[in-house]
Order: C-alpha cells, then sequence, then structure tokens
C-alpha cells in the first residue's frame, strides 16, 4: 500500500482547532476509498513554541521537515505574545523560502447555498497562480538621507526562469479546465519589468495555439474579478498582484475561511506546503466558530498534488453538500460548530 508521510504543523489560534479536524476529514476520506495510508505527524512549532524555546521552529527543523512527502499547516500568528514579523518569518516564511515554494496557488469558486459577498454572481471557479518567489517582494533596496530628503528605494526583481515557470504552470493547469489564461499585467505603467512579462506569456501562449489567451492590466483586471469573475480560469499574476487579487477571490467567496492554499515546490528537492489563506483568528479562539472548510479545501488541494485526484475530488464535492445542506459556521451565515461541519463530512464520507 502506498504511505503518505505528511508533516502537520497546526501552529496558533484556531489553527490547533482546524488542523486536527482536517486530519480526522482526510482519514475517513482515505479510508472510505483505500488503497492509500496517510501518515501526520505532529509538531508542536509556534509562539508558544518560541516562549518557551526562543525560536519558532529548532535549528534543524527544516531538515526534519525535509523528509516529508508535504507540510500540511494550519495558521502562524499570536501577536499578544510574539510579534508577527518574529513569528512568519521564523515559521512560515522560513519554510517557504528554504523549500523553493516558487509558486502558491490559490482557487476561488462559487458553492451553492453560499451566500457571495456579490449581490447577484454568476457561476465562477478560478485558479489563481502566484509567483511566489520574487517579484515586488524582493530584499533589495534601502534608505537614505534624514528628514525632507529621505528617499527609499525597493526594487522588484523578474527573472526570465521564474517568470515562465509561473506562466508554463498556467498553462498545464489551464489544459485540464477551461483552456483559458489570463496574465496579470501593468505593462502601461510599470514600463521595464511588466513589459518583460508580457512578452514571456505571449511567448509561452504561442504553445497553445488552441488556448483563450489575454492579458488584463491589473486594475481593471480586479475590477472584473468583483463585476464577472465568471470570465476567468486559470490567471497567472506576480507575488505583489497575485496577493491582492486572492484576496478578492476570498471574498467573493463568500468569507476567508472557506480560502486555500498551495505553497509548490517545482524542482522536487523539498516538499511542498499546504495551508489555508486565513490567519491564526485570535478573535474567536476557543469558541468552536472557526470554518473548518478552508483547512479542509487546502487538504483537497494536497491530495491531488500527491496524486490522489479521486480522494481529493470526493472531498470537494462532500464538501459542497454540506455548505448546500446549509450545514455551515457563522462566518458564511450558518449555525453549526467547526465540529458538527467536521462530524457531518466524515458523516458522509462514510455513506
Ligand atoms: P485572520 O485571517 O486570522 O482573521 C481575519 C478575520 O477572519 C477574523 O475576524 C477571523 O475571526 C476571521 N476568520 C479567519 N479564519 C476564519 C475561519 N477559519 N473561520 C471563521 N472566521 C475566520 O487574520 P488577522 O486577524 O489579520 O491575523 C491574525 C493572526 O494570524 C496574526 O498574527 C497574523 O499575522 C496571522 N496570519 C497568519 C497567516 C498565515 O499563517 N498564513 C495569514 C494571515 C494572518
Ligand atoms: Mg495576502
Amino acid at each position: 500500500m502506498r504511505t503518505l508521510k505528511i508533516a502537520s504543523i497546526p501552529g496558533d489560534g484556531i489553527g490547533k482547532e482546524v488542523v486536527p479536524a482536517a486530519e480526522e476529514v482526510v482519514q475517513a476520506a482515505v479510508k472510505a476509498f483505500g488503497g492509500v495510508e496517510i501518515e501526520f505527524t505532529q509538531f508542536p512549532w509556534s509562539c508558544e513554541y518560541y516562549l518557551e524555546h526562543g525560536k519558532m521552529m529548532p535549528d534543524d527543523g527544516l531538515e526534519t521537515l525535509k523528509e516529508f512527502d508535504a507540510v500540511f499547516l494550519g495558521a502562524v500568528g499570536n501577536p499578544e505574545l510574539v510579534a508577527d514579523h518574529i513569528s512568519l518569518w521564523g515559521l512560515l516564511i522560513n519554510i517557504r523560502r528554504n523549500f523553493e515554494q516558487v509558486l502558491n496557488m490559490r482557487p476561488a469558486k462559487t458553492f451553492k447555498g453560499l451566500k457571495s459577498k456579490l449581490a447577484d454572481p454568476k457561476d465562477f471557479d478560478i485558479m489563481v497562480v502566484r509567483e511566489n518567489s520574487e517579484g515586488e517582494y524582493s530584499e533589495i533596496g534601502g534608505r537614505i538621507y534624514q528628514g525632507e530628503d529621505q528617499i527609499a528605494i525597493q526594487s522588484a526583481v523578474f527573472s526570465r526562469k521564474a517568470t515562465e515557470r509561473a506562466v508554463r504552470h498556467a498553462f498545464k493547469l489551464a489544459a485540464e479546465r477551461g483552456k483559458k489564461v489570463t496574465s496579470a499585467t501593468k505593462s502601461n505603467g510599470i514600463i521595464h519589468s511588466m513589459p518583460f512579462w508580457d512578452e514571456i506569456f505571449e511567448e509561452t501562449a504561442l504553445e497553445y495555439p488552441d488556448f483563450k489567451t489575454e492579458s488584463q492590466h491589473i486594475d481593471a483586471l480586479a475590477a472584473f474579478f468583483v463585476t464577472a469573475p465568471e470570465r476567468f480560469d486559470v490567471i497567472v499574476a506576480s507575488n505583489l498582484f497575485g496577493d491582492i487579487l486572492t484576496d478578492i477571490g476570498a471574498a467573493i467567496m463568500g468569507s476567508v475561511g472557506i480560502a486555500p492554499a498551495a505553497n509548490i515546490n517545482m524542482n522536487g528537492k523539498y516538499p511542498s506546503m499546504f495551508e489555508p489563506v486565513h490567519g491564526s483568528a485570535p478573535d474567536i479562539v476557543g469558541k468552536e466558530l472557526a470554518n473548518p472548510i478552508g483547512q479542509i479545501w487546502t487538504a483537497k488541494m494536497m491530495l491531488d498534488h500527491l496524486g490522489e485526484e479521486k480522494i481529493a475530488d470526493r472531498l470537494l464535492e462532500v464538501i459542497e453538500g454540506v455548505i448546500a445542506d446549509g450545514i455551515m459556521t457563522r462566518d458564511i451565515g450558518g449555525t453549526s460548530t467547526t465540529t458538527e461541519v467536521k462530524d457531518e463530512i466524515i458523516r458522509r464520507l462514510q455513506a
């Protein structure tokens, strides 16, 4: 039997509630299908761990994680205990950077029965491929002079390698979806990096003559996300543009509590990491209000990535079913608790 070894890091806040719930759901799904076994190994790395050890993870933490097939993360951050820049950089960003997780993938879609923030949305099903290693989020720059002469400079970095990698992945995904790829650009305002981005997009598009392709300026694209999300299939975007678009994506779906994400390693040297879009939600910890669906849909993306598409598809189908039947947490308009949603998903997987 195939055994998948998953490193599980619940982290802080509601991470400690939704990660165990999602693990239980995954085990139920796996059991219903057979053919594969999943072993979760827990790591207590978190802000509480930091208070005890003075670091977010042990010095050999990355070495330890390297041996796993994937990392399954809840959320990191408890600003009352540890400053956010220390906790996030010490764990989450540490893993993303060192494990060369160069793409960030975030879907957004309509669910039957889920009230979108949009008044009357048509069905949409979007996958955003966000470049996750460079672009606008670079450490190149600095500050000079004092007082009214102060200057800050921040350079964006766009390499052919990373841009092509993101664009190619978008086309690969679109091949299994609606064969339409939209590129987020701003080459009318950003005159060096974005025309370069456009060139690489157009070059790659030539290899996929039967695909629909378009470049949209990010400002217009952001507006279309709200007014006509059904226009899109796969979107490829730079680090900053992808970050903004995917937050809009989570918003138009209905709640950040259902939005999943995957940080993908493309060279096979390290595991990929799967984590929901939401944070540790300190305001609702311990109240059974946390929506477990973001974490469970994240597990679905992990199973897809690991080649267990059948189980993954079934999971999404069951998620859609419980939402359609109104078994939902408060953030999406329901009255069910975290445990009730989780238990109902498990019950349906076993049925
Ligand atoms: P947040 O995502 O934790 O919460 C924002 C709002 O959404 C809150 O009102 C929260 O109650 C609600 N919410 C979030 N997830 C939910 C869920 N599953 N079910 C129901 N409601 C949910 O973002 P916030 O408050 O800005 O950050 C809190 C902490 O989390 C901070 O320390 C922050 O740095 C960290 N954070 C970590 C992330 C990560 O680990 N990837 C991402 C975002 C924030
Ligand atoms: Mg963001």
